[in-house]
């Protein structure tokens, strides 16, 4: 017999990225392998020149640039009207923050509660904020990592769906040790979205629970 989940129609995303992707790469990578049951129905950026477009239109992703202005770090105003406007054009069911510089606000929030995924490179609620690996080295902890959680009016508060956990080396630079909890990343992104997509994720105030996969 056929797992439910297989019969489901695949989970219509929409990424918004602010720079090189490779979260994004990720995300399109699972689904070629059928990892993921899941379409990228469209990109947008807020950044003309970021890679992830590139990598998007590469696709043939609808892919926007669409500007933040006048707002530096907020996703606000205008700017979140056409953003809103576009998720709702592609019928997005859920959005994935994949570097996007800048914090939701509450339009979008109501229009997608519990539906905006983010990840980040650590292990939350430790270093929040940004250059996450830096801070971790720089207070000398053993182990990071990074977490995919469900986006709330905080910066990066909201519930979370998945963690993945990096030992801190001897050795290790703020390169090298970035490049590993990428790695992390580009297995826990896709991993979040296959849950969401098998239908297997509710939220009870802040716990995020996962159903048994069914065989
Ligand atoms: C990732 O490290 C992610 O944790 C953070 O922004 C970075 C984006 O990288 N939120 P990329 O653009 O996906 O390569």
């Amino acid at each position: 017999m056929k797992k439910e989940s297989q019969n489901r129609k695949p989970l219509k995303i929409g990424v918004l990225a602010s720079g090189a992707g490779t979260n994004l790469q990720a995300i399109i990578n699972a689904i070629d392998s059928g990892a993921l049951n899941a379409q990228i129905v469209c990109v947008i950026s807020d950044m003309e020149s970021a890679r992830a477009m590139e990598r998007s239109r590469k696709r043939e992703i609808p892919t926007y640039f669409i500007s933040g202005d006048p707002f530096q770090t907020k996703l606000a105003g205008k700017a979140e009207e056409e953003y809103l406007k576009c998720l709702e054009k592609h019928q997005v069911q859920v959005v994935a923050l994949a570097g996007f510089m800048r914090i939701v606000k509450s339009n979008i929030l109501k229009a997608y509660k519990n539906r905006i995924l983010n990840i980040h490179p650590s292990l939350l609620p430790a270093f929040p904020g940004v250059e996450s690996w830096t801070q971790a080295l720089n207070y000398g902890v053993k182990i990071t990592g990074c977490t995919v959680h469900l986006v709330d009016e905080g910066t990066d508060t909201g519930p979370i769906i998945i963690q993945k956990s990096v030992p801190i080396l001897e050795d290790d630079t703020t390169e090298s040790l970035h490049a590993r909890i990428q790695k992390q990343e580009h297995l826990a992104y896709p991993e979040a979205l296959q849950l969401i997509a098998e239908g297997r994720l509710s939220v009870k105030g802040r716990r995020v629970y996962v159903e048994p996969e069914r065989s």
